[in-house]
């Protein structure tokens, strides 16, 4: 499973791919405002500023609703850095752009998706990431989870290539189901991520090990 961080935030970013287990980064206009990115030309430059930092692929928002705004938006963004790759909603419009885009060959992640049909549609148009919420549909007392295995299984039936970007992921459980599940990408924040390192026996383990060591050097 390829793990993606979920943030604007380039300290965090930075020291995910310093760990050397991130595969790509995942925004969206809420974590830029987050981190005080506003404005289209500070936005654009910080997707950049992203693209230097990792190597994987970078998914930058549209912000446009209708087809031909996420159209020239989406080759703006495009045209940035080889690893962007452009953000549509999982609306009419944004079905239609993200088959605009694919047909041209350029990488797409179909987001805000909550319904296994709505990842039926977004691998019919070519998505190359579908992003289903889980922790906004645990939020609403549905089982986010459910949703990635369902759409698992329908991909497989028919051999879809769209890749399942299981997206709203919040802690380290959603990340263990995820892979169970067979999720082919993961997007969370850094918290998530590090909080897979811990288990207090690993502490107590190492600590003894330490102890023991110096015993010998005394
Ligand atoms: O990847 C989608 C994500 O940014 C939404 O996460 O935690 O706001 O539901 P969250």
């Amino acid at each position: 499973m390829k793990f993606f961080i979920d943030t604007a935030n380039l300290n965090d970013i930075r020291e995910a791919q310093g760990l050397g287990i991130l595969d790509g980064v995942t925004t969206n206009p809420s974590l830029m405002a987050k981190e005080g990115i506003t404005g289209t030309d500070n936005i654009l430059k910080h997707y950049v500023d992203i693209c230097n930092i990792v190597e994987g692929d970078v998914s930058a928002e549209v912000n446009a609703t209708d087809y031909e705004g996420m159209v020239r938006e989406g080759e703006q963004l495009a045209d940035l850095h080889p690893q962007i790759v452009v953000k549509l909603p999982m609306t009419k419009d944004g079905v239609r752009a993200c088959k605009y885009f694919s047909d041209k060959g350029i990488k797409t992640n179909v987001t805000l998706v909550f319904s296994a049909g709505q990842a039926i549609l977004a691998a019919k148009a070519g998505a190359t990431y579908v992003s289903p919420f889980v922790g906004r549909l645990d939020d609403i007392s549905t089982d986010g989870l459910n949703l990635i295995q369902e759409i698992r299984e329908i991909y497989d039936n028919y051999g879809y290539e769209t890749e399942i970007l299981a997206a709203s992921v919040r802690h380290t459980m959603h990340i263990v189901n995820c892979a169970k599940i067979g999720a082919d990408v993961m997007t969370g924040p850094l918290s998530a991520i590090l909080g897979l390192l811990k288990h207090p026996l690993t502490d107590i383990g190492l600590a003894q090990f330490i102890a023991d060591y110096q015993k010998g050097n005394q």
